[in-house]
């Protein structure tokens, strides 16, 4: 069977890509995926995420790559590696219209676009849409959905701006991931959610749910 392919993409910054990234790679990979992380952003903070565990002994479950060198030939590169694995997840830079965005998109079965429930962040992440209807001309059956980041539920702000979310054009993932210290944490620690133990009860409960919802989507593709 061929690997998965996600691209976890949003021209905004700081949307929340490595975090959702490594959150749903690492739970893939601790419930026994064959795991690739293909860091796309030249800043490459996935693969400082999986170093950061090594001194304590702490190591991240799914292998972790810098494929940001690849640019338009992305696609091309994960083609070759696809045998090898269960779920590729592809980690983007916040640029819309880079080309190794554009080659992410195509290699893709699953586009995921982490928002954060505030006007001004969904403002700008509207060129990603553009970017997704773009990639399907080549990539016909790319699926997409939003994810909501740093959620903050019961606030009136949080109401309004999701009740916004359905004119994106993007379906919304049921399962969402709340702001949360634990997913600092986990990035600063350097492993999966479960390395934090029983003091991340409620946050591994939370990608469990993302994580389902996500095989639930790619079954069969
Ligand atoms: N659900 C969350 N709860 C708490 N902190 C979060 C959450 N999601 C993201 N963060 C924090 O917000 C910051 C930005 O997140 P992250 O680096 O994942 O975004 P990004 O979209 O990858 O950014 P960039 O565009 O720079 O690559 C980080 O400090 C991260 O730890
Ligand atoms: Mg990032």
């Amino acid at each position: 069977m061929s690997a998965k392919i996600i691209a976890v993409v949003n021209q905004k910054g700081g949307a929340g890509k490595t975090t959702l990234t490594m959150l749903l790679a690492g739970s893939l990979a601790d419930r026994g995926k064959r795991v690739l992380v293909a860091d796309a952003d030249a800043q490459n903070t996935a693969v400082h995420w999986s170093s950061m565990g090594a001194s304590a002994g702490i190591a991240f479950p799914a292998e972790v790559e810098d494929v940001s060198g690849e640019e338009n030939k992305l696609h091309k590169a994960l083609r070759k590696r696809a045998d090898d694995f269960d779920y590729i997840v592809i980690d983007s830079p916040p640029a819309a219209t880079a080309p190794v965005t554009a080659s992410a998109l195509r290699a893709a079965h699953l586009a995921l676009v982490p928002v954060i429930p505030s006007p001004l962040d969904l403002w700008a992440s509207v060129r990603i849409r553009e970017a997704i209807i773009l990639a399907r001309h080549k990539n016909p059956d790319l699926e997409a959905r939003l994810v909501v980041n740093q959620m903050q539920p019961n606030t009136v702000l949080a109401r309004e701006v999701l009740g916004m979310l359905p004119e994106f054009g993007i379906p919304m993932l049921a399962a969402s991931l709340k702001s949360r210290t634990a997913y600092r944490q986990c990035a600063a620690l350097g492993g999966s959610i479960l390395s934090l133990g029983n003091r991340a009860a409620l946050a591994v409960m939370e990608v469990d749910a993302l994580r389902r919802e996500i095989e639930g989507l790619l079954r069969g593709r």
